[in-house]
Formats: C-alpha cells, sequence, structure tokens
C-alpha cells in the first residue's frame, strides 16, 4: 500500500480512463477521488506532452516566479513577460532570464507564447485583457492558476476565443512555498481544471503543466469550484473568520480583568506554536485524545456551540462568493485611484491595536529569538 504526502487516502486501484490517461482513485474519509500523481503522470510523459509548446508566463510576481523557475528546471520552453520599468523586471533578469531572449514585455511574450499563463494579480488579468486577447489565436492555451477571471466574466470581461483550450492549475500553497518544496524535491499539492477544450487534448496538457510546474498530486475541480472554495477559504477559516474569532476572545478576556500578555498568550500564541503544529501533524482527533480531561471535556462541549453559531455566517459568506457579490466588491476597490492609501489606514489599525503590538511583544519573548 503506498501513501501519498499530504493525503491520508490509500490508493485503491488506477484506472485506465483511455488509452492516454491513468488516474488513481483514492479513498479520502470514506469519498472516492481520482487524483493524479507523478506515478501515473511522470515528468517525461508531462515534457511529451509539452515539447512542442512555448510556455510564455505572463507576471513575475509570487506565482509567476515560482511556476517559472520550476517548469524551466523541469526542461520545458519557457519564456517571461512582465510589464517593463517594474522591479518585478529587474528580480526576472535577477533570476536568470535574458531580456529579448527569454524576457519580454507582455505583449511580446503573448505573442510569443502557445501557452499563455495568466499569472497577473486578479486585477492586473482584467486591464491586460485587451493586450492579451488579440495573441490568443485558434490552437493557442491559456492557463490560469485562480477560477476568478472566468468565473466572474460578466465583471471581469475575460471571455477567451471558442478556438484555444482554458485550463487551470492552483498550486494550494503561495509561490514561495511552491518553489521551495520543488527545490527540496518534493511536490505541493495543485486542483486542476478543463473550462474549454478546443483542442479535445486539453486535460493531457493541464495535467503536465500541473506536474511540470512542481505539483506532486493533483485533484480535479471546476474553475468556479476553484474559486468558490478559495475566496470562501480565506474570508473564512484562513484569515478572516480566525482573525475575527481571535479579536472577540481577546477582548472579552481583556475586559475581564485579565493582562495583554495572559489574553495574548491564551488566544494566539499558544494555537499557534504548540497546538496548530500539532493539529497539522496528526489530526483534531488526536489532539482532543491528548490534551487534559478538563479541556477535552469542555472543548468537546464548546466546539457544537461555537460550529452552530457561525454555520450561518459561512453560508452568508458562500452565498455572497457565489453570487460575485465578493467578485464585484474587490474589483471595485482596487480599482479606486486611492486604494493603496485607505488600505494602508485598515492595516495600521490592526497593526496597532493593542491585541497585536502585545503580540509583536510576545513574539520577541520567544525562547530564542533574540531583540530587535
Ligand atoms: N499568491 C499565491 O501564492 C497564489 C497561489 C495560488 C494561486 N495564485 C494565483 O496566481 C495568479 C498570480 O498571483 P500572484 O500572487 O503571483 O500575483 P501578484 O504577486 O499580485 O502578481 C502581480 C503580477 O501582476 C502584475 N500586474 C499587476 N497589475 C498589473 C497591470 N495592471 N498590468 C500589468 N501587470 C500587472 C505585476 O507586475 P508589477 O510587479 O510590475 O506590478 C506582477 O507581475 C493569480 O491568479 C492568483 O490568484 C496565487
Amino acid at each position: 500500500m503506498r501513501r501519498i504526502p499530504g493525503t491520508s487516502g490509500e490508493i485503491l486501484h488506477c484506472v485506465q480512463n483511455d488509452k492516454k490517461r491513468i488516474m488513481a482513485k483514492m479513498n479520502f474519509g470514506g469519498v472516492t477521488e481520482e487524483v493524479v500523481t507523478r506515478k501515473e503522470f511522470p515528468l517525461q510523459k508531462a515534457k511529451d506532452v509539452l515539447k512542442n509548446e512555448v510556455i510564455a508566463i505572463i507576471g513575475y510576481g509570487v506565482q509567476g516566479p515560482a511556476q517559472a523557475l520550476n517548469l524551466r528546471d523541469n526542461g520545458l520552453n519557457v519564456i517571461i513577460g512582465q510589464r517593463k520599468n517594474s522591479p518585478s523586471f529587474e528580480k526576472a533578469k535577477k533570476d536568470g532570464w535574458k531580456e529579448e531572449k527569454n524576457l519580454f514585455d507582455i505583449e511580446e511574450a503573448a505573442k510569443r507564447g502557445t501557452i499563455i499563463a495568466y499569472l497577473l494579480s486578479d486585477a492586473g488579468q482584467i486591464q491586460a485583457w485587451p493586450t492579451i486577447k488579440p495573441h490568443l489565436t485558434s490552437g493557442k492555451t491559456l492557463f490560469f492558476s485562480h477560477g476568478f477571471g472566468i468565473t466572474y466574466k460578466k465583471h471581469t470581461g475575460i471571455v477567451p476565443p471558442k478556438d484555444v483550450d482554458v485550463i487551470l492549475v492552483a498550486p494550494k500553497g503561495s509561490g514561495r512555498t511552491v518553489r521551495k518544496i520543488f527545490l527540496e524535491g518534493r511536490g505541493i499539492n495543485s486542483s486542476f481544471a478543463v473550462f474549454q477544450d478546443a483542442s479535445g487534448k486539453a486535460k493531457e496538457k493541464v495535467l503536465a503543466m500541473g506536474i511540470g510546474v512542481g505539483s506532486g498530486y493533483l485533484f480535479e475541480t471546476t474553475f468556479q469550484k476553484e474559486v468558490y472554495s478559495d475566496l470562501t477559504g480565506e474570508r473564512g477559516v484562513l484569515m478572516g473568520a480566525l482573525a475575527g474569532i481571535m479579536e472577540a476572545q481577546y477582548n472579552i478576556l481583556r475586559k475581564k480583568g485579565h493582562t495583554p500578555s495572559e489574553a495574548f498568550n491564551e488566544t494566539v500564541e499558544e494555537a499557534t506554536q504548540s497546538l496548530i503544529p500539532l493539529i497539522s501533524e496528526n489530526g483534531m482527533d488526536w489532539m482532543y485524545e491528548n490534551c487534559s480531561t478538563t479541556a477535552q471535556r469542555g472543548a468537546l462541549d464548546w466546539r457544537h456551540k461555537f460550529r452552530k453559531a457561525v454555520e450561518p455566517v459561512f453560508k452568508e459568506l458562500y452565498e455572497k462568493v457565489k453570487s460575485g457579490h465578493e467578485a464585484e466588491v474587490v474589483i471595485k476597490a482596487n480599482s479606486k485611484p486611492d486604494y493603496k492609501k485607505q488600505l494602508r489606514k485598515e492595516l495600521d489599525e490592526i497593526k496597532n491595536s493593542e491585541m497585536w503590538k502585545a503580540g509583536a511583544r510576545v513574539r520577541e519573548l520567544r525562547p530564542g529569538v533574540s531583540k530587535k
């Protein structure tokens, strides 16, 4: 029996879906899913599929460099499209890309590329679309790492021509992690999707790109599901809900007379330094089995109360993501000329709050951390 890092499923068996493709069927908590690993889709196969392609990575921000360098190190034909007079252009040069050889402005790279990997920020994708679209000629492929532009086409205006393939590989981690894990010889988990299959070969192309950018295993999704789960996740447990629930607990402890040290340690520090790493390694079930009986009884009882309290908020959040409301808010905010200034104000409010100032001090006092 073989296990794949990052999953708890065991491979049940491999299925030959058609002559060219093999996917592994795996059991995830009782639900069978088809996934693709490097065993089913080796790098050599990816190179064969992509051997005649010029992969134009448009955007050298966070994902761009990671995917471009991994593809290049995997022996694929990569060029970069990045607007000039920008620190990102200089960064690309530092990473070894050569101007007018494999580093161009956005339009030139889009013209030369046969797979156009659209890795600009979501707002950048909207603005640069009129430049990209004319170069999406018949037979080319448009590649994304997020379903935003396509799913919210009503707001983004991104509607690709019918005679191009439109595919997605979304690594489940920051660009820095994508590159770091690759350099360590491991692979990131990624989702993949096909939105438009004009060539009849979009699926093998997307899997080849997935393996090429350094994925360890790939699971299937749709553009819509990718963006709905991603936007719900970052507004929810990953950041919005996490920040909100931490603030609520900190505030109540402070109101009841606890010191900032005590409130911060009981709310954030113990969670991030001790419990979350343990949950990551062993799961929540293990955590419940390996805490004091007092913590265990209380946490088992209160878990239900908290779930019931926040379920309606998550329901509202999902509906707002699904309706396009969240996309509209983001696009509107990002297009305001003073957006960065307003954003700075909001971020400073968090940074200068008692809670997070107390946090900065607590971090300085961690064992082994030298004082700034
Ligand atoms: N961040 C992640 O780790 C991550 C993870 C999974 C998926 N993704 C997806 O990957 C894609 C790229 O994300 P990212 O985080 O790498 O984006 P990012 O860091 O915000 O990338 C910004 C890139 O877009 C360019 N850009 C922004 N506005 C532009 C405009 N108006 N015209 C031309 N270029 C513009 C930037 O150029 P300048 O530097 O010159 O401004 C830079 O090259 C997105 O679809 C994102 O959702 C990201």
